[in-house]
């Protein structure tokens, strides 16, 4: 899995308790960005539509939401990327781009990426192995990056990481089934079959994901835009129609709450953290329209001595905690029985 802001890393073990309480036969991950959510739902054979603006979540979302494992031929996907892997690096678009221009890769690795990236678009565009290949690129590029995690800056000395050779790897399909969608999820929502489970976990922040993550955005499209300044940014990250209404103070309040109320679903799950603009009793406001709700909260830091306690084994607030620096809100609203189950079920 890619580095990325906002993942849902460690909530995943209660997520996955959520989902199988909550008896849901589909769901739906609604920003789906790595689709940690959606893959672990996939897990407990949940079918699962994972959804995101990003390309390269379609991407992920095409490779291990939308791809049955058990369906697929294994021996095609390890020949394929074995044959990748042995290509000589030849510089193109993003050795110059990423490499020269702006340093966020090694040139050794960004010639390998280039040779590698149009093979699979001359060689692979049309084959179910397109975004399987792809997928495995993108993680093999994250791992020699030469970043903090996000592509608005890149270091100004080599990360140690970056010296390492590109090594693709398989990226682990999963058998069930599944649906990837990209696109806005105010524009979606309203058209989505109805699922048992809607889980959302939009922005919290004015920082865009395209612009913090260009590059990746660049190597699935391979579109080869013009860019701009330093970190040589697609040119299209500078345009309004770019921007997210959940990027905005102004608008993200009623962009949720209509999201929410349009969402065709039993049960909602919402991820939202209390360093972000919506207080408790917004996010309270927001959900009560799908019925009953409660309010889990999470602390990343549950493992810090100091805080033992307040919050049990699977990080839910047991005692009534002091100021917190981050707090992770997951707010559960739908039918009251549901709901209770649910909360039960990480409450153990
Ligand atoms: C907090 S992250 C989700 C992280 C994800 N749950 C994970 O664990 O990887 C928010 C996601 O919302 C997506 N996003 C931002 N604005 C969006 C919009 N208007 N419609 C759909 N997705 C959007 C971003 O691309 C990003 O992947």
């Amino acid at each position: 899995m890619i580095k990325y802001l906002g993942s849902k890393r460690t909530l995943i073990p209660a997520l996955t308790e959520l989902g199988r309480a909550s008896g849901a036969k589909t769901a739906l991950d609604l920003f789906t960005g790595t689709t940690r959510v959606a893959q672990a739902f996939k897990r407990i054979g949940i079918t699962v539509t994972a959804s995101d603006v990003a390309s390269y979540a379609e991407c992920f979302a095409k490779t291990w939401i939308e791809i049955d494992a058990s369906q697929t031929n294994q021996l095609e996907l390890t020949l394929a990327l074995a044959e990748l892997s042995a290509l000589p690096g030849k510089a193109g678009y993003f050795t110059e781009k990423f490499c020269l221009e702006a340093r966020f890769f090694q040139p050794r690795n960004g010639e390998r990426i280039d040779a590698i990236r149009e093979r699979i678009e001359s060689d692979y565009r049309d084959t179910w192995l397109y975004y399987p290949l792809l997928t495995s690129l993108l993680l093999a590029a994250d791992r020699v990056d030469s970043t903090t995690g996000i592509q608005m800056a890149y270091l100004k000395s080599w990360a140690s990481r970056s010296g390492k050779q590109l090594e693709l790897r398989d990226p682990e399909l999963i058998p069930g089934a599944g649906f990837s969608i990209r696109g806005d999820a105010l524009a979606v929502a309203k058209d989505l079959p109805a699922v048992d489970l809607a889980y959302l976990d939009p922005p919290y922040n004015q920082h865009r994901y395209f612009g913090n993550y260009h590059i990746w955005e660049s190597l699935v499209r391979w579109d080869k835009p013009e860019t701009y300044g330093i970190a040589n940014k697609r040119i299209d990250a500078r345009d309004s129609s770019m921007k997210s209404p959940f990027n905005s103070k102004k608008t993200m309040p009623s962009a949720l709450a209509q999201l929410v109320s349009e969402l065709n679903c039993e049960t909602m799950v919402l991820s939202y953290n209390n360093e972000s603009w919506l207080s408790r009793s917004d996010l309270l406001d927001i959900a009560s329209t799908r019925g009953h709700v409660e309010i889990l909260d999470f602390d990343f830091k549950r493992y810090v001595g100091s805080q033992i306690g307040v919050f049990n084994k699977a990080g839910l607030r047991v005692g009534v905690p002091g100021a917190r620096r981050n707090i992770e809100h997951v707010v559960i609203a739908g039918e009251r029985s549901t709901v209770k189950r649910m909360i039960a079920s990480v409450e153990q």
